[in-house]
């Protein structure tokens, strides 16, 4: 099959078979078809689209690219299934759902990316822990996901290489967006790990990756099909992203607080706001973080089998923390991948915090009416806990904290966040941007959005 012929099949929006899908993707995969053939055909893809089918096709071609990870040799007590979410701000739910649900019985094989724009990403968050080794041999990432239930490790080299090539192309001639191209890239990758199943974390709202809720919806319903028509089940929670998911933002932050939420504190009795969103905030814990892991566990436990329904995932998750199993967990994959074994005993000994905090505040009374949470993720990458270019160092120390959430009064001269910056100048630098971040207005004005908008299953 000629790899010029398939090219101008899409150009010309024909359809494409399965064949011929996974013989372009075989040939990205080896280095047989060049990177001018991979920009033609990505653009072709965005100006043509594809059929489900064909989306289904090139999805499979991503995941068999490589190595596709299989289990059943271990003979594992449970089944295998993980969560991906894709991106945002103060999103550490991947820290805390991965042991969670290895404590409710589940085997969690996690691959997990960097910061990306604005995202944080769980790999620099982990690696705030020192010693965490987040590149572990084959053996080692194998027998975690087997005794310990969970390991959160970086992409492999061998797995869904095609990919690996197809985004690099992607993302410098300008053929990020199209749909059927992020959905084979982002289940290509996920569908590798040999799950028995998936649930999505589709963030909506202004820190999202995608650009519109409708354009979050869009690629939830096909997440859903082509996940499920490549022959693993997978559901998707559309989430809110209008304001940071957590109260805070930064890779050893973000540590501090999954430690939080899985000693059982992120939970807050104390209810305020009006009774749709059921905002719990308050004394420094997050319980909306709380809420959306929650509730992905629950679509997790009950989807693989492992609960009867809601309920039954409900009783399971809590017996999970109140017993500290869940806890235990993170704190034996921490310790198996080269992280201290007492972590979660004194996580102020090993996670380093920044030389210099200081507050940025209001400068009138109001209601925060809106945030601009992308810029808020920009302004930690600012600050060096994200990547400007590839490659760069990072800053495992700062970012922000004890953010103000929508709804939330605040007086003149009352702080909207923590700033936490490796100098003074380093927080002057961002902090006005910062603040400009908040809207404040008159209470009641903007409802706040729904923590979870839809489950697509
Ligand atoms: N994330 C991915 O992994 N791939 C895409 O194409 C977009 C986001």
């Amino acid at each position: 099959m000629l790899i010029q012929d398939i090219i101008r099949r899409k150009r010309d929006a024909e359809t494409l078979d399965a064949d011929a899908i996974h013989a372009f993707m075989r040939g990205v995969a080896d280095g047989s078809v060049g990177d001018a053939q991979i920009g033609a055909f990505a653009m072709a893809v965005v100006l043509n689209g594809m059929t489900r089918e064909e989306a289904i096709a090139l999805t499979e071609a991503t995941r068999d690219s490589g190595q596709v990870l299989r289990w059943h040799d271990l003979h594992l007590d449970g089944p295998v299934l993980d969560k991906h979410s894709t991106g945002g701000v103060g999103d550490l739910v991947s820290l805390v759902l991965g042991p969670w649900i290895a404590a409710c019985g589940g085997h969690v094989p996690m691959i997990s990316g960097r910061g990306l724009g604005h995202t944080g990403g769980t790999l620099d968050k982990l690696e705030a822990i020192p010693g965490y080794d987040v590149t572990p041999d084959d053996d080692l990432f194998r027998r975690l996901v087997k005794d310990v239930g969970v390991a959160i490790i970086g992409q492999t080299g061998t797995l869904a290489p095609a990919d690996k090539r197809l985004y690099g192309v992607r993302d410098v001639t300008a053929t990020v967006e199209s749909l059927p191209l992020i959905v084979a890239s982002i289940l290509g990758k996920k569908l590798a790990c040999g799950l028995d199943t998936l649930v999505m974390d589709v963030k909506v709202g202004n820190g999202a990756f995608m650009p519109t809720p409708d354009a979050s919806r869009e690629l939830a319903e096909a997440i859903v099909a082509i996940g499920s028509g490549a022959g693993t089940p997978t559901s998707v929670l559309l989430t809110d992203m209008n304001q940071p998911l957590a109260d805070c933002a930064g890779n050893a932050l973000e540590v501090h607080e999954a430690l939080r939420l899985l000693r059982g504190d992120g939970r807050n009795k104390e209810v305020r706001g009006d009774g749709r969103n059921k905002e719990l905030r308050g004394d420094g814990h997050d319980s909306r973080l709380y809420q959306v892991t929650h509730a992905l566990a629950t679509e997790m436990l009950v989807q693989a089998g492992l609960a009867a329904d809601a309920a039954d995932a409900a009783t399971r998750l809590e017996t999970a923390l109140a017993s500290g199993e869940a806890l235990e967990r993170f704190s034996r994959m921490v310790h198996g991948l080269g992280g201290p074994s007492d972590l979660a005993e004194r996580p102020e000994h090993y996670l380093a915090s920044a030389p210099f905090t200081t507050d940025v505040v209001a400068p009138r009374a109001g209601t925060v009416n809106a945030i601009d949470t992308r810029a808020l993720g920009l302004g930690v990458v600012e600050l060096g806990g994200g990547r400007r270019n590839a490659g760069d160092a990072i800053d495992h120390r700062v970012g922000l904290s004890r953010i103000a959430g929508l709804g939330q009064r605040v007086e003149r001269g009352q702080p909207l966040l923590r700033l936490h910056a490796a100098s003074r100048a380093e927080a002057d630098a961002v902090s006005r941007r910062l603040r400009e971040a908040f809207t404040l207005g008159e209470p009641g004005h903007a409802v706040p959005p729904a923590l979870i908008h839809a489950t697509l299953r």
